[in-house]
């Protein structure tokens, strides 16, 4: 599973799970990134705005496998809405990490985070903005590729319209509870590849009796279940974990039962 990569529409190859590090404070983070690839990752989800980029830059760059093996991806913080801000923000993410480049970079957010759900702005021209400092690293080898997160239709729509560069992925919630169907299909049919985020809701779905009783019947454990969920949608995943026996558990399993999944 670990091994699995999924092509981008550029031509670069992503594994399908990665290791997602919200919540993995900066001092634990080399640590975690160490034990993750000692296990098989290849590839780590962080963030501006998870302030462990520095800790995951130091695991990277000692965990003994070539920094070429592993793919990266931190993401523009949701506030940055100017190229300028944008821009900047990229090159202290190479300095804070200590690395020369990038596999990914993605938009946070096309809102800032305090309009999440407050506002009808969708900041659509300053996310054109941001895209051009995304596509500028590209062309400038800072980044591999580049992509947006929690972007609706309308939002990937907007940048379609002005932009040269097509996002690679759109990075969004989706587990069994919540699964934005109709956007997965809209991405797929575009060639944007979805990546699925918190994948066990955020550790919720162990706590769900009717999880519990679906995983026994497949003979897995509910995380397994959940990261078989989204591979089967044909989503990347990347699930988190500060626990390296856990790590171990995911990596065997999931390839060996298939679901039935209803969309509704
Ligand atoms: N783009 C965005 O806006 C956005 C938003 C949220 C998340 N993300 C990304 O997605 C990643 C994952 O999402 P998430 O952190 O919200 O939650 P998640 O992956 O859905 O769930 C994490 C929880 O599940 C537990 N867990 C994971 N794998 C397990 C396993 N095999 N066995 C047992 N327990 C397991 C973890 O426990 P332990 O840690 O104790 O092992 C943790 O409590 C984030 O870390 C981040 O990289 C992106």
């Amino acid at each position: 599973m670990l091994n699995e990569t999924y092509v981008l529409s550029n031509g670069v190859r992503i594994p399908r799970l990665g290791l997602g590090t919200w919540f993995i404070d900066n001092d634990k983070a080399a640590e975690a990134v160490k034990q993750a690839v000692t296990v098989g990752y290849r590839h780590i989800d962080t963030a501006q705005a998870y302030g462990n980029e520095a800790g995951i830059g130091i695991g990277v760059r000692n965990c003994g496998v070539p920094r070429e093996q592993i793919f990266i991806t931190s993401k523009v913080a949701a506030e940055h809405k100017s190229y300028e801000t944008a821009t900047k923000s990229i090159d202290e993410t190479l300095n804070t990490m200590g690395l020369s480049y990038l596999d990914m970079m993605i938009i946070h957010s096309p809102q800032p985070w305090a309009e999440v759900n407050q506002s009808e702005n969708r900041y659509f021209e300053e996310n054109r903005q941001v895209w051009k400092a995304l596509e500028d690293a590209l062309s400038a080898g800072k980044v591999r590729a580049i992509g947006v997160s929690n972007f609706l239709q309308e939002d990937i729509e907007s940048l379609l319209e002005a932009v040269s560069v097509k996002p690679m992925v759109n990075q969004v919630l989706c587990h069994i509870s919540n699964t934005p169907f109709s956007l997965i299909d809209y991405c797929q049919r575009n060639g944007i590849a979805v990546e699925a985020y918190s994948p066990v809701a955020h550790g919720e779905a162990l706590k769900n009796a009717k999880m519990k009783e679906l995983a026994e019947k497949y003979g897995v454990t509910v995380p397994q279940l959940c990261i078989r969920y989204d591979i089967q949608l044909g989503t990347i995943v990347i699930p988190k974990t500060a626990n390296p026996t856990i790590c171990v558990q995911t990596q065997n399993l999931i390839l060996s039962f298939q679901m039935m999944i209803w969309k509704s």
